[in-house]
């Protein structure tokens, strides 16, 4: 399937979306979205597909939302389309996303990182929330998720003055996940992809869900909910392969059941 503003690959098991918008650093229209989402539809629905890589150009991750298209809406506007609702789809992937994050990664940009599982940046690549000086704020979860991700002190000086960190500094606030040279990156995310899609695919998608639900509940019903998806391992043929494979001294084959 082709699209207007990403390109989509497939590399064994890996899905590779490409933001393309050259010519306004991958600005997030409303197309660029909505063509996210059908490729992300896609991948979700492909049993072939055990993880995802999102990336951008080397220039650019994503610049942000597109000002072009958002300077023209009003209130009432934002208000009935629920403006940004739909960029939310990527935070409920359920198989494994990692950003791969060269050059800027800006605003509603920096959301869409923040989204992923883990982000693997460039050495080139900055992260920033600079809505503040549009007269705006983060709208994509940036407040929240930014928060969650590197604590208060580091989420209020990028998002109440716009300033911009880089890779190094976004690697050492736990931002990033690893900082890799520029012409390295995208190699770097397909093979953790790779990594990821040659496990057991429900058990990456439970431990996924695991980790999600620290961010989103009290301690206790977040260590109930490992147990429970834990316990629910034991009834996949996956985890009987690993542990006998294990035992064997031999690689494991999963058939993802
Ligand atoms: N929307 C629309 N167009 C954008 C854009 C954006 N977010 N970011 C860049 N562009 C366009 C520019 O208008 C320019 O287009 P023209 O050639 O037609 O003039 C082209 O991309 C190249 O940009 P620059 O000439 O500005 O490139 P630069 O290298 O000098 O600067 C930059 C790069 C620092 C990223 C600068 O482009 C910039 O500051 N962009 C805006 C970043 C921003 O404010 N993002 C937040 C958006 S609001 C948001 O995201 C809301 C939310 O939370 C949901």
């Amino acid at each position: 399937m082709s699209y207007e503003t990403i390109l989509v690959e497939t590399r064994d098991a890996v899905g590779i979306i490409r933001l393309n918008r050259p010519k306004a650093l991958n600005a997030l229209s409303r197309q660029l979205i909505a063509d996210l989402n059908a490729a992300l539809d896609d991948f979700e629905a492909d049993a072939g597909i055990g993880a995802i890589v999102l990336t951008g150009s080397e220039k650019a991750f994503a610049a942000g939302a597109d000002i072009k298209e958002m300077q023209a809406l009003g209130y009432v506007d934002v208000f009935m389309d629920d403006f940004v609702a739909r960029w939310e789809q990527l935070s409920r992937v359920r198989k494994p996303v990692i950003a791969a994050v060269a050059g800027f990664a800006l605003g509603g940009g920096c959301e869409l990182a923040l989204m992923c599982d883990l982000v693997i940046a460039a050495d080139n690549a900055k992260f920033g929330q600079p809505e503040i000086t549009l007269g705006l704020m983060p709208g994509a979860g940036g407040t929240q998720r930014l928060a969650r991700s590197v604590g208060k002190a580091k989420t209020m000086d990028m998002v109440l003055t716009g300033r911009m960190i880089d890779a190094s500094e976004a690697e050492r606030i736990g931002l990033v996940s690893r900082v890799v040279p520029t012409d390295e990156l995208v190699e770097t995310a397909i093979a953790v992809a790779q990594k990821m899609a040659g496990l057991s695919l429900p058990a990456v998608m439970m431990a996924k869900e695991a980790v999600n639900r620290a961010f989103e509940s009290p301690l206790a019903d977040g260590i109930r909910t490992e147990r429970r998806l834990f316990h629910s391992l034991f009834a996949t043929e996956d985890a009987r392969e690993g542990m006998e494979a294990f035992l064997d001294k031999r690689p494991a084959a999963f058939r993802n059941r």
